[in-house]
This record gives structure tokens, C-alpha cells and sequence, in this order.
């Protein structure tokens, strides 16, 4: 059975942390996986998720099934901190949310709605994007195609070239469109381009792939997804993927959710049985616990505070280390080429520079980043932070 089977290049990710893992040098920096890191560099439990777990066990009774959309009280807090808790998709009964593994786990779950639904269906996709939506979205049988979104040598965003992309669009089509917090670029639609968007996928009825594992990351929890609830607002469809791993710190435990809107409550119950047969069809159900921890979390007004302040302190923590970069590398190269980092949202940035500049980096300087030359910002730290400007001002354009 396996004979024709020749191994596969390692996942470049994957390639890089083990790359880094082997580095014998002390002064090393990581700036590619693309995980939360706190001061000390660490990926901690937070301590409101650690308290909620602790309930949790202590009450569980039984590890019986739960059910392929996995918990109801977790799929209707998260609906409501997405869409907001009076939104009108809401009110009118066209919106269901399902439970799923992790962002992934709910990317892919979607896909396979979009199939079963209209499988001459094509997804746009930004240019650049996030590595894993292509397979998360391909391997469905979906056509993909790209849209520009960002040019990473003017670190500017091609909101003009990406519109006129889209006019080309066949009705039907959908758009996958990151919430917040750009994967790789940093670089985010803002309350000028929001409305734009929306009324070329209204005109071109085009169907809106809202992909969301930042929340809280950006701006603010609300802030955040003011695009996402204007475009379910006002379009007669629309999937949102969810992502719990990073603003719960979640990551290992798979927590995730599916929103989809249909154009009636009569279209969501039947949009709903697919997307559940779909589930039950792939992995059955989702895991339960890191959903019963969110779930308890969120329920519980005090645990759901001190959750907050924890996210507002590492979206703070970035932001601090995003101005603290853009003035160190100021400082080393004496202009102003890198001062787009520090308006940038979320935890990455494209430096802009060459592959070889980045292999060179790597080599030389013992500083890790993927070859498109995205940096994790959690990895920047008051003590490595001069190093790592002093570096990319010597390797650059070396
Ligand atoms: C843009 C984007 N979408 C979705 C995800 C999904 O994350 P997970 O499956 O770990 O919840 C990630 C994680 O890195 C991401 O960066």
C-alpha cells in the first residue's frame, strides 16, 4: 500500500523551531513560531484559564459524549462576544455556531460547507496569507485563488489592486478575509476600507470567509470584530472561523468555533445539519475540556475580568515591544524604513527583507524568522531587543 509513498519536505515551521531547537548559541532569538510569548519568553497557562480548569475538574461528573457541536453554552457566549449579544443575524434566528478543533479544526469544517453548498465555488485568499489556508482550504477540492492584499517591500496595503480583484470575482465566490491582526503582515483593514469591502461583495455578491484568531489582540475584544459584525450586518451570508488558541492561550486543547449566517432561520437549520454531519463525518465531535474551561470562564463575571486584563496585558506587551523595535532600529540604521512596525496590529510583522537576508540572519546572527521574513513581535524582549536591531541593520542588504 505505501510503496509509491516518498517522504515529504518537512513543514517549513516545523523545519525552523527544530533548526532553532539545535542552535547551540546562547544569544539566540526565535521570532518564527508564531505563539504568545510573555517577558521571561514563555508561553504561559493564564492564570484565569488555570483557576476556571481548576473548577472544572473539580465539578466534572462524567466524560460521557457531548454532542457534534460540542457544548451549547460555550457556542452561544462565543457567538455573542463575536457578533455582539444584540446583533441583528442574531435576533433574527440566522445565525447557528458550532463548537470545533480550533481555529483549524473550524477553517476546514468550513471549506466542507462551501463544497457540499456549491463546489464550483472559488476562495480568494489574500496575497499574503496565513501558510496553512491553503492546505486547511485545498485540500476540500476547493479552487483557490489570490487577491493582493499587501506589498511587503512598501509595507503598504494594496486595498485598490484588492478591490479591483474582487470586481472580477464570479457571484457566489467567496472571500476569505482575516478579521484582525493580518497573518503575516500586521497590516489590517480599517474603518475606512470596511465599508469599501462591503459593498463590492454586496454588489458582486460575493460570500465573506471571516477568518478570526486574534480577538482581543488588535484593539480591543470589540474593536476587533467591527468588521465582521458590518458585513454580517448587512450581507445575506457569511462563515466566521474562531480561534481560542492565542487570547486564551489555548492552543494544545483544540478550542474553536464555526459562526455561519444564512440569508433566513429557515436556511440556518438546514445550513446547520450540514455543517453537524460534516463534523460528525471528520473527527465526530470536538474535544471538550479547553471548550468547558472557556465556557466557565466566560459564565463566571469575575474569571471573565481577569481574563480581560490578561489579554489587554499581552496585546499591551506587544504593542510595547512593536515601538520598542521601531525605535532601536531607527537608532542602528539611521532612517526610518522600519517605522511601520510599530502601527502594525498583532503579534506579526513582514520585515521586508530578502530571503537571503533572512537565511543570513539565521546563520550569522542566530535570529529565526519563516522566509517570507514574518517576525513573531512576542519574541522581541527588552533585553534581546538591541541585538536583534543591531543585527538587521548589519545583514539587511549585506
Ligand atoms: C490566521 C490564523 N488563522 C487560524 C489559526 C488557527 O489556529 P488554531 O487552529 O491553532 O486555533 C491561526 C493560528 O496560528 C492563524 O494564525
Amino acid at each position: 500500500m505505501f510503496q509509491q509513498l516518498r517522504a515529504l519536505a518537512p513543514d517549513s515551521i516545523l523545519g525552523l523551531m527544530a533548526k532553532y531547537r539545535a542552535d547551540p548559541a546562547p544569544h539566540k532569538v526565535d521570532l518564527g513560531v508564531g505563539v504568545y510569548r510573555d517577558l521571561a519568553g514563555n508561553t504561559p497557562v493564564l492564570d484565569s484559564v488555570r483557576r476556571a480548569e481548576r473548577e472544572v475538574l473539580a465539578t466534572q461528573t462524567t466524560k460521557a459524549y457531548v454532542a457534534p457541536a460540542g457544548r451549547e453554552e460555550f457556542n452561544h457566549a462565543v457567538e455573542e462576544m463575536v457578533l455582539g449579544a444584540l446583533h441583528p443575524v442574531r435576533r433574527d434566528r440566522r445565525v447557528r455556531t458550532v463548537q470545533a478543533p480550533g481555529g483549524c479544526g473550524a477553517l476546514r469544517v468550513g471549506a466542507e460547507l462551501m463544497r457540499a453548498a456549491a463546489p464550483a465555488t472559488t476562495v480568494y485568499v489574500s496575497d499574503p496569507t496565513w501558510g496553512n489556508h491553503l492546505p486547511l482550504l485545498g485540500s476540500s477540492g476547493m479552487r483557490l485563488e489570490r487577491y493582493p492584499y499587501y506589498d511587503a517591500r512598501s509595507h503598504e496595503l494594496r486595498f485598490d489592486a484588492m478591490l479591483e480583484r474582487l470586481e472580477q470575482a464570479s457571484a457566489g465566490d467567496a472571500v476569505l478575509i482575516h478579521a484582525c491582526c493580518h497573518n503575516p503582515s500586521g497590516a489590517d483593514l480599517g474603518e475606512a476600507e470596511w465599508p469599501l469591502l462591503l459593498e463590492v461583495l454586496e454588489r458582486r455578491r460575493l460570500v465573506p470567509y471571516l477568518d478570526l484568531a486574534y480577538q482581543g489582540f488588535g484593539q480591543s475584544l470589540d474593536a476587533d470584530v467591527e468588521g465582521i459584525r458590518l458585513l454580517a450586518q448587512h450581507l445575506p451570508e457569511a462563515l466566521i472561523a474562531v480561534s481560542f488558541s492565542k487570547n486564551l492561550g489555548l492552543y494544545r486543547e483544540r478550542v474553536g468555533a464555526l459562526i455561519v449566517v444564512s440569508e433566513s432561520a429557515e436556511r440556518a437549520e438546514a445550513v446547520q445539519s450540514h455543517v453537524l454531519q460534516i463534523a460528525r463525518g471528520i473527527y465526530s465531535m470536538p474535544p471538550d475540556h479547553g471548550a468547558a474551561v472557556a465556557a466557565y470562564l466566560f459564565a463566571d463575571p469575575g474569571l471573565r475580568s481577569a481574563w480581560q486584563s490578561e489579554l489587554d496585558a499581552m496585546r499591551a506587551r506587544i504593542r510595547q515591544m512593536r515601538a520598542l523595535l521601531t525605535e532601536r532600529l531607527r537608532a542602528t540604521t539611521g532612517d526610518d524604513s522600519f517605522g511601520f512596525i510599530r502601527s502594525q496590529r498583532g503579534m506579526f510583522s513582514l520585515l521586508g527583507v530578502s530571503p537571503a537576508a533572512v537565511d543570513r540572519l539565521r546563520e550569522r546572527q542566530h535570529i529565526y524568522m519563516t522566509p517570507d521574513s514574518r517576525m513573531n513581535l512576542a519574541g522581541i524582549s527588552p533585553q534581546n531587543v538591541d541585538y536583534v536591531a543591531e543585527a538587521v541593520a548589519t545583514e539587511r542588504f549585506a
